[in-house]
């Protein structure tokens, strides 16, 4: 074989905060056959380089409070979280060489205290019996305890982590999609990538259809979606934004994933099914359109979960 090889020009990040975002769109031809003139498309947040959507909101929330001042070399940040949003503080934290504790449940599986640990922070174990609840109330004890010595995250409440999406994520689909997106798709947690999204969208195009996607019942098995009705509601949530709010069952949700998994390729978390899900049901309701949705975060995240073996995990 001759003749020289050319490298593609690949951009070289200065850090893994450079990693963020950007993420493909993936199409769901197969799902949509029934009606050529509609395009199903997920936004694959799992490719994010703490493996959700999160480091999004993570980044833009410790970004905004360095530049006001409220994290200074000798702040700790604290928050009481296990879950995306932990691993996405710990990753930016490490980057950043800022100091980190979380407050989490001690029963928490042993691969995500390592993973926490791994990134440098320093977790405050809480007695499982009082599940997050619990870790919660022990973070707003220390941070009462030494307002001083803490930056307490809060992304509930933080208007940085809807303001992510606004800045990131919606320019993303506007450009994936060349301005064609017509209906967009998110389940709701903090809320944040629904209304971030949501708001830019509806700026673009007054007639976009919003829908905001929330497990049927408060005891569901749906990692990372709150079940808004009877959860502790997120400020930064905004119910007015969506035109329709819609529920998936966990059993749904769980077969749609597992089914992302064997026939796509896409090994993605149960969150991920609920929003196929009401995707899909959208899809079949309209002549023509094209859906966006979020797939938040990857299946490996929970591969010890029972669902992925369907006879056992009825
Ligand atoms: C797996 C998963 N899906 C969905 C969401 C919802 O995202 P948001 O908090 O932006 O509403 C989260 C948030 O933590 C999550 O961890």
């Amino acid at each position: 074989m001759s003749g020289t090889f050319t490298p593609p020009r690949l951009q070289v990040p200065a850090s893994v905060l450079d990693l963020i975002g950007g993420t493909p769109l993936v199409r769901l031809d197969r799902f949509v056959a029934a009606n050529p003139r509609v395009e199903l498309y997920a936004k694959a947040e799992f490719l994010n380089p703490g493996g959700s959507v999160k480091d999004r909101a993570a980044a833009a929330i410790l970004r905004d409070a360095a530049q006001g001042g409220r994290i200074g070399r000798d702040t700790v940040i604290l928050d009481a979280t296990s879950g995306n949003t932990g691993i996405a503080y710990a990753m930016i934290a490490a980057a950043y060489r800022y100091r980190l504790k979380l407050c989490v449940p001690d029963n928490v599986t042993v691969e995500r205290k390592r993973m926490l640990r791994a990134y440098g922070a320093e977790l405050v174990l809480t007695d499982p019996m009082e599940g997050t609840d619990g870790a919660i109330r022990e973070a707003r004890r220390l941070h009462a305890a030494e307002p001083g010595r803490y930056f307490y995250a809060d992304q509930y409440n933080n208007d940085a982590n809807w303001r992510a999406h606004y800045d990131t994520t919606a320019p993303e689909i506007l450009e994936q999609t060349d301005g064609r997106v017509t209906h967009f798709v998110a389940g709701l947690g903090t809320s944040g990538t629904f209304v971030g999204v949501g708001r830019r969208l509806r700026e673009y195009r007054s007639k976009i259809h919003l829908v905001s996607v929330q497990p049927d019942s408060p005891l569901h098995g749906i990692e990372g979606l709150k079940h808004m009705e009877t959860a502790i509601r997120p400020g930064i949530y905004d119910s007015d934004l969506a035109d329709e709010d819609v529920s998936v069952s966990t059993e749904r949700a769980q077969d749609l994933t597992r089914q992302l998994a064997s026939e796509e390729g896409l090994l993605v978390g149960v969150s991920s099914g609920a929003a196929l899900a009401a995707s899909l049901d959208l899809a079949a309701r309209i002549p023509e359109g094209v859906i966006v949705t979020v797939f938040p975060d990857s299946g490996t995240r929970y591969l010890s979960e029972r669902f992925w073996e369907p006879e056992q995990g009825r």
